[in-house]
């Protein structure tokens, strides 16, 4: 192949993700800010921080949207997710030292219960803290209406009225330092933006302010956030 050609190749394939848009190959990446995970001081969070037998929350894309941090322990993915279109993507799985560290927004699919200061009926539920609806830790369930989601298998429904996987938010891991960077999988911020509108404007002064993009995002102990985690 002569140097032309070959150049022409290259440009090619590297823009191909860009030409195809949202879905490219087996992925699914929507890119929003790319976000600096903080500790509650303000420094870069560090593996060593994030406690697996804990979850911890944070609010990305927009300041309002919340988010599950978990530790898995292991290392997890790339993993095949199923949608409620009947499309699939590869979910790329865990970052950090250990490729354990996975995140999903706190948003349940179904009718979009999500953690607030007074409760969360979504959370975690780390290893030694059985759910007693599938039988099995280290899984994500919504006490709303009973549903159950698996973070090391890109969020994918394992139980209950929930009708597609969690959205998966795209992390990043470099020089020690965590990135959010964006979603994988399909998003129900615009539902829960409708839903909750009188009470985002209650808490952030405003819609536009709640559908703000951020730059950086402070994680927290779930515990720490809220006033009762609920467990069933
Ligand atoms: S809102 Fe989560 S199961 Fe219904």
């Amino acid at each position: 192949m002569d140097r032309r050609r070959f150049l022409k190749v290259c440009t090619a394939v590297a823009f191909a993700p860009f030409m195809l848009g949202r879905s490219f190959g087996a992925e699914s990446f929507k890119p929003y800010k790319k976000a600096l995970l903080l500790r509650e001081d303000g420094k870069p969070l560090r593996p060593e921080d994030i406690d697996p037998s804990k979850e911890y929350i944070f609010f990305y894309p927009y300041r309002s949207t919340p988010c599950l941090l978990i530790d898995l322990g292991k290392k997890v993915g790339p993993v095949e997710v199923k949608l409620k279109n009947g499309t699939s993507y590869l979910w790329r799985g865990g970052v950090g030292p250990k490729g354990s560290v996975v995140a999903f927004s706190a948003i349940c699919t179904h009718q979009l219960s999500f953690p607030k200061k007074e409760y969360s009926l979504i959370n975690y539920y780390p290893e030694g803290k059985v759910s007693k609806l599938v039988g099995r830790d280290k899984v994500i369930q919504c006490c709303a209406h009973m549903s159950a989601f698996d973070p090391e298998r890109g969020g994918k429904v394992i139980e209950g009225p929930a009708p597609s996987p969690l959205t998966a938010i795209v992390l990043s891991y470099e020089d020690g330092k965590f990135y959010a960077l964006g979603t994988s999988g399909e998003e129900v911020f615009e539902d829960f933006f409708d839903a909750y509108r009188s009470e985002l404007r209650k808490v952030y002064g405003s819609t536009r302010i709640a559908k703000e993009l951020v730059d950086s995002c402070v994680v927290l102990e779930m515990e720490k956030y809220t006033e009762e985690v609920v467990r069933c």
